[in-house]
């Protein structure tokens, strides 16, 4: 092996070492550079004579050529082996499962609101809404409920530091009840050519609904619940149609016939008689306990008064439905914060 066999062998030892570019181009300059050994091989030509020159430069020129494919194959195969760390580093797996997005549903209650909802609308009731932040009149007065009456303190609710028009502060309603009178002021001023002839009035049938406040807190009462109120005011509606609508509703509810419904009386302002509406299935998991689910009575006099209507004419009963209640008995849940502790453990299972 001559002098040049040997240079081109070091060369491509070198260049393999070479694990990077910079590392390949160090070495290129110390084979192929201004003061390299090639370089250097060819200034020696000048002194061999003109035959010796052209056969010692021939081999100096194929070692060149020789190193110079050495080093661009090198180049090439460092280039492919960057290529390929990237690749496998920005590698994208699409074999891996997609991330997903969660599935939202429904609050329990407010499948149970939509539930009742859609069973009273099949009875004919129109569904209303009405605002959560109420006056005193609407919340307490026009139920019958004057002022300093210790009746107020079954309702007792949270105030808002603004006043009304007639000086009250705002209250947090404390049910839905004041909806009866919203509600029935409007029916009164669309038929209110009836009304002011002393005609009977299209009845009123509604179902109001919504949150409500109370100033108590502990497993069975959170100061911020759901109610539904109910009102059917006509000619002569009675105790005994509330019983058959209200059965009905458990009834589809529930989707049982097998319970009991039972009126206990009781007291509200703003109706005389009042009943608490108490169920008690006859199997299931509750079987046998009577369970208070409703305040109900005929509406007061005076409170169809404050709807703007004659109470020798307009006659009927008005019913406030725990509407959490109901969720807890449906879905089995024997702890009302659990509804409101927004746990997406217990939320889920309702999806
Ligand atoms: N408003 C009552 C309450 O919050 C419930 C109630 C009782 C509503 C009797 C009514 C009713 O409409 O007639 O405790």
């Amino acid at each position: 092996m001559n002098d040049l066999d040997t240079l081109v062998q070091t060369a491509r030892a070198d260049f393999a070492a070479a694990r990077q570019g910079a590392a390949l181009e160090d070495a290129k300059a110390r084979f192929l550079g201004k003061s390299g050994r090639i370089t250097e091989l060819l200034k020696g030509l000048g002194m061999l004579s003109p035959e010796q020159k052209k056969a010692r430069g021939a081999e100096i020129n194929q070692a060149k050529a020789a190193i110079e494919a050495a080093l661009q194959a090198r180049r090439v195969q460092l280039a492919e082996a960057d290529l390929d760390a990237q690749l496998q580093a920005e590698a994208l797996d699409v074999t891996l499962p997609g991330r997903g997005r969660g599935v939202g549903g429904l609050h329990p209650v407010s499948r149970t609101i939509e539930r009742i909802e859609a069973i009273f609308a099949s009875m004919g009731f129109d569904v209303a809404e009405g605002p959560e932040i109420e006056t005193d009149w609407m919340s307490f007065t026009a139920l019958n409920n004057p002022e300093n009456h210790p009746a107020r303190s079954m309702q007792d609710t949270f105030y808002v530091d603004v006043k009304d028009a007639g000086g009250r502060w705002l209250c947090l309603r404390p049910h839905t009840s004041p909806m009866q009178v919203r509600y029935a002021q409007a029916h009164a001023a669309r038929h209110a050519q009836d009304v002011a002839a002393g005609k009977p009035m299209a009845e009123i049938r509604v179902i109001a609904p919504g949150r409500v406040y109370r100033v108590d807190s502990d497993a069975t009462h959170s100061p911020m619940f759901h109610q539904v109120e109910g009102l059917w005011l006509g000619a002569n509606v009675s105790f005994k149609d509330l019983k058959v609508v209200f059965a009905d509703f458990v009834r589809q509810y529930f989707e049982t016939d097998d319970f009991d419904v039972r009126f206990r009386p009781s007291f509200f302002p703003f109706t005389e008689p009042s009943a608490e509406i108490d169920i008690r299935f006859g199997s299931g998991p509750l079987a046998g306990r009577w369970l208070e689910v409703a305040g109900s009575g005929q509406v007061h006099p005076n409170v169809v008064r404050n709807y703007g209507l004659d109470p020798e004419t307009n006659i009927g009963f008005a019913f406030g439905i725990g509407a959490d209640r109901f969720a807890m008995l449906r879905y089995g849940v024997d702890d009302l914060r659990l509804m409101f502790d927004g746990d997406l453990r217990f939320l889920s299972q309702f999806r």
